[in-house]
């Protein structure tokens, strides 16, 4: 926690469960504080960011216990494999809570201690419906033949001594707050379900369970933990050092903490600042609460509507576009907070980002900054002229944007920010048009003094503009703002820069632009086949499950990470097992396929008299030079596949460290064709 006198911005995500691997709905949550906190960073503020896991949880050890794994383990590897995915996809996030953390318990149970002590919290029998997968309480009218209307997951009747929050003595004070404070609750739509929620009447509620292992313990009795509901919003005071840290309030209250809806209304609307104003702290300045992402209408991330992980997401625009890796990771941050609206759910469609890509960052963007750098050095010689003085017009249009820009963000609807952004960037592209340089360029050079003004003028709008651009973007995609910095010859880094930069006029004459390289090169082709969503985590098995030979295999038949079954093994028969044919084969040849960064193309002895092509993603790992020679294992018996035109017949297997392929070869060399079993 930092340790100054002056209030830090502080935003916070929800914390995951970790009983299933990060995809593009979790990301969301954490993208849309990363994009917040930068453009705060921006603006010159001291910004916290806090994320975390929740890792308390029933079905969190329910799914432990499926995989055969001990709870610790489990919930270790997983919350791994969230810290893991934010830093691959450039989440700058200052801290990362988990629940199982000294002190994130610590805080809990002086919470309750505190609400005790008050009088808030008492002993009682609760009877009723519970719903393990929701981890929630429902009432007699919430429940319909055994499954929560709401969620339709089924519930179970518990009966048990449970301790009560008195949740019924907030209804007033919460509405009152809500009258009081008009932008409290965001947006608009969603604050009137909570107060419809509210005017209903809250009912106490049952704040523990039954110790049965896992879970922070109530103080002072063992047999009972604290429900998780209960406990998992407390992290967002424990990451501030809250009750001890004397410095606490550095940070508390949170600026906004960024949900999604299905956590709004009973949780972070209701339950958590009831709990607050119970022990008189402060409330949250802001709740909001995003949509989802859902797959043919229903929620997705879930089985039968599953998400893609982000970073394979990531890494498969790479490969289609040819763009660097972190400029894909950043395109990915730019559709993700593009194609989703920021109010209604938005059905997710890979093919639906590529388009984007294509249209808004290949060409918008890309076409603004490769047309201008490339004129700056043709007419220019790449140094930036003098201007008399500035496109007027352009001037306005920039300041308005920048205008409408943070307004959009102060609700956040980030789809309206880069909308908004992207109007500045298509009026470019169509003044370049209208301007017609190369005209002016013409003119200028038969001697004409005014088009030789209007040369200059133009093209140091557009250069100005695209630095306008990379500031606006960089929130959300830093790599990408950098790389405009530096095409467009700006030396100072874009991170030393402040929102008071998107003011015209940062451009200096006499400053050099480098040559245009183009960010993010156009997707040739847009079709996403089924076998490529299901090795994303996007899809059901195709109904061929052979056929992706394209990468090793523990880069494609990964199952899709959804929820619970991520973790739950799943049996083969040895008959099943041995309809695979593998067999050690020697790599004879390697070479490059062309336009990819991850294929090559090998040259395969398979058997004495048998030679095969198969094209491998492993460029990034090996080179072809130390291929040729090299024994290897591949499934000899999968189906032939094309891609970009050529027949690959068998793949290689290959240990996945971490996304990176590592060849398996036989322990001493043997003769070729030799059967694996
Ligand atoms: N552990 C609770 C939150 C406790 S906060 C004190 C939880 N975890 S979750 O893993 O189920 O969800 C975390 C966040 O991911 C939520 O904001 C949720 O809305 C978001 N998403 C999960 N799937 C999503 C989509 N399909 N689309 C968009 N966001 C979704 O709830």
């Amino acid at each position: 926690m930092p340790v100054s006198s002056q209030k830090t911005y502080y935003i916070t995500t929800p914390i995951y469960y970790v009983n299933g691997l990060p995809h593009v709905g979790s990301a969301l949550s954490t993208l849309s504080c990363d994009v917040l906190a930068r453009y705060h960073r921006l603006k010159g503020e001291q910004t916290y960011f806090l994320t975390g896991t929740d890792e308390n949880a029933t079905k969190v050890t329910q799914a432990a216990e499926k995989a055969g794994v001990p709870a610790m383990d489990f919930v270790d590897g997983l919350a791994n494999a969230f810290k893991e995915c934010w830093a691959d996809l450039h989440i700058a996030n200052n801290d990362f809570i988990r629940t199982t953390e000294p002190r994130h318990a610590h805080a809990v149970q002086e919470f309750f201690t505190r609400l005790l002590n008050k009088g808030y919290v008492y002993l009682d029998t609760y009877e009723g419906w519970y719903s393990v997968s929701d981890e929630t309480f429902f009432r007699d009218s919430e429940v319909k033949d055994g499954i929560a209307i709401e969620s339709g997951k089924p519930v179970t009747l518990v009966k048990e001594e449970n301790y009560f929050f008195k949740l019924s003595a907030f209804t007033e004070p919460l509405l009152a707050h809500i009258e009081a404070n008009p932008d409290w609750l965001l947006p608009e739509f969603r604050k009137n379900e909570v107060v419809a929620f509210l005017k209903d009447g809250l009912r106490d509620m049952c704040i523990t369970r039954v110790n049965k292992g896992w879970g922070i313990t109530v103080p002072g009795d063992d047999s009972k933990v604290i429900y998780v509901w209960f406990d998992a919003v407390i992290n967002y005071l424990a990451a501030t050092g809250w009750p001890q840290d004397p410095n606490w309030e550095n940070l508390w209250p949170a600026d906004v903490h960024l949900v999604g809806k299905e956590i709004f209304v009973r949780f972070h609307a209701t339950l958590w600042p009831a709990m607050l104003m119970a022990l008189d702290l402060p409330l949250p300045k802001q709740v909001y609460a995003h949509g989802w992402w859902t797959v043919g209408g229903q929620k997705g991330g879930k089985s039968g509507a599953s998400l893609p992980h982000p970073t394979r997401l990531a890494q498969f625009i790479a490969e289609r576009s040819g763009a660097e890796p972190d400029l894909a990771v950043d395109a990915l941050r730019y559709l993700l907070c593009r194609e989703m609206n920021f109010g209604p759910d938005t059905e997710f469609s890979v093919e639906n980002c590529l388009r984007r890509f294509n249209n808004d960052l290949a060409n918008d963007l890309g076409n603004l900054l490769n047309r201008t750098i490339n004129m700056m050095n043709k007419y220019y010689d790449g140094t930036v002229p003098e201007v008399d003085e500035p496109d007027a017009e352009i001037v306005a249009l920039a300041e308005s944007v920048c205008a409408d820009y943070e307004k959009a963000l102060s609700v956040f609807r980030l789809n309206d920010v880069l909308e908004v952004t992207w109007r500045l960037v298509g009026r470019m592209n169509k003044y370049i048009d209208e301007k017609a340089p190369w005209g002016l360029a013409k003119a200028a050079n038969n001697g004409d003094a005014e088009s030789a003004k209007a040369l200059a003028r133009t093209l140091t709008a557009c250069l100005e503009v695209t630095r306008i651009v990379a500031l606006l973007v960089s929130p959300f995609m830093p790599s990408a703002s950098t790389a405009i910095y530096q095409q467009i010859g700006i030396a100072e880094p874009i991170e030393a820069a402040t929102w008071s930069d998107t003011a015209w006029g940062g451009l200096k004459a006499g400053g050099k632009v480098t040559a245009p390289k183009p960010l993010f090169p156009r997707i040739a082709e847009l079709t996403v086949e089924d076998s490529i969503l299901y090795a994303l985590g996007s899809a059901n098995p195709p109904k061929s499950e052979t056929e992706e030979t394209s990468k090793p295999v523990s880069e494609t038949n990964t199952p899709p990470a959804t929820e619970a079954e991520a973790a739950v093994p799943n049996y083969i028969s040895i008959d099943d097992f041995l309809k695979v044919e593998l067999k050690v084969g020697e790599i004879l040849a390697a070479e490059p396929v062309p336009n990819t960064t991850k294929l090559l193309r090998l040259t395969v002895q398979s058997d004495e008299d048998e030679t095969r092509t198969i094209l491998s993603g492993i460029a990034e790992y090996y080179t072809p030079e130390e291929l040729v020679g090299r024994q290897i294992v591949l499934i000899a018996n999968l189906q032939p596949r094309k891609m970009r035109g050529i027949e690959s017949q068998g793949m290689l297997l290959a240990a996945d460290i971490n996304g990176r392929a590592v060849l398996l070869q036989p322990d001493n060399l043997v003769p070729v064709g030799s059967k694996v079993r």
